[in-house]
């Protein structure tokens, strides 16, 4: 029986900073508001004509880079996102062609904010498997094209950002490295407290110049509703690999946490009673990139040399569905 261990980490943000002023000059909101509700400062927006592919990709040559690897040595390649280049194909087939790999396997995965930890469980149990040696997994995400930037939508323009974190899982025989468990959670039952209803393939024509005007096509947020059930699950499925693996709060050396709120996740660390020095929060600088959120912050994580080889952590989101997860590893 193999292990999937983490050889190699990378992110890529496009140049564009987008600062809380910015969004002042397009909407009713503040600064003050934004970075006292969500901790958030500012964030990257694309240009047009670059997608979730794109950002994906100089995200996944640094994961390569690092992990002393080449795009042909990839067995298997798993894209979370939650806005694809296109409704289809997928980004992973785009992902692939970019980056000149070999024609290997390219899955998509829905999920959102959970997706890059739904897509680690699949890259895990491929390499515990026997099936593949090396998967690329990347979460990457284009938002800005798709939020309502007048007053109306700024409950949730004001916390997304564009950008893209890649892992490379490599087969290993050691027994005591690599990812340890991954837990999955969904409950559709809140499926529309946080959606973006249409296009929607259930209606004909799938989008209308009305839908278009009265700006139903963007992401619409019970946020309140959202922000209690995420403290809720993600303190539950973080005890849950701990005890699952044996292991105490004592013995983690970070919990990466999902980044759609600082506030979310400070509750979430004072109700388990974890020191400040043992969650990593970056969310002022890049908002929340969903599926990109937790391998850009690992990547940070390990580029400061916060934690070292050896080292337990715990990665735990919370998002859109309602789904949630956390994926416990030895680094
Ligand atoms: N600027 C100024 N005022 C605002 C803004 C803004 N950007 N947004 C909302 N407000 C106003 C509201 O209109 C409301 O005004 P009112 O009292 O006059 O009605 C007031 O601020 C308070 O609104 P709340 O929604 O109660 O504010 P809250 O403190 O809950 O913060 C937020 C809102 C930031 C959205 C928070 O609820 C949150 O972060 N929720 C969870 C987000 C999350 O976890 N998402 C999951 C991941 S995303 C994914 O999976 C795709």
């Amino acid at each position: 029986m193999y292990r999937a261990k983490i050889v190699g980490t990378g992110f890529y943000v496009p140049p564009r900073v987008i600062t809380n002023h910015d969004l002042e000059k397009l909407m009713d909101t503040s600064d003050e508001w934004i970075q006292q509700r969500t901790g958030i400062k500012e964030r990257y927006y694309v240009e047009d004509g670059v997608g979730a592919s794109d950002l994906a990709y100089e995200a996944s040559k640094r994961a390569l880079e690092s992990a002393g690897l080449k795009p042909e040595d990839i067995d298997f390649i798993v894209f979370a996102t939650l806005s694809p280049d296109y409704t289809f194909p997928g980004s992973g087939v785009l992902l692939q062609q970019k980056l000149s790999a070999r024609h290997v396997g390219a899955l998509d995965v829905r999920d959102q904010c959970t997706g890059f930890l739904y897509s680690l469980m699949v890259a895990d149990n491929a390499i515990r498997v026997g099936q593949y040696k090396n998967v690329l997994v990347v979460g990457a995400e284009v938002h800005s094209t798709g939020l309502d930037y007048s007053t109306e939508g700024r409950d949730v323009t004001v916390l997304f950002g564009d950008g893209a974190g890649a892992v490379i899982l490599t087969a290993t025989e050691e027994k005591d490295r690599g990812i340890l468990s991954t837990h999955l959670y969904s409950d559709g039952t809140y499926a529309d407290r946080l959606w973006a209803e249409w296009p929607s393939s259930r209606r004909l024509p799938r989008v209308t110049h009305k839908i278009l005007e009265e700006g139903k096509h963007f992401p619409k947020m019970d946020g309140p509703f959202v922000f209690k059930h995420a403290v809720r699950r993600m303190v539950e499925v973080i005890k849950e690999a701990l005890d699952t693996n044996g292991y105490t709060l004592d013995d983690v050396a970070m919990i990466i946490p999902h980044q759609a709120n600082l506030r979310i996740n400070q509750m979430v660390a004072r109700q388990l009673k974890l020191p400040e020095n043992k969650m990593y929060n970056n969310i002022d600088r890049y908002g929340n990139t969903t599926a990109a959120t937790i391998p850009i912050a690992l990547t940070e994580v390990l580029e400061k040399e916060l934690v070292k080889d050896g080292d337990l952590i715990i990665m735990v989101s919370f998002g859109a569905g309602f789904t949630w997860a956390s994926v416990a590893a030895i680094l």
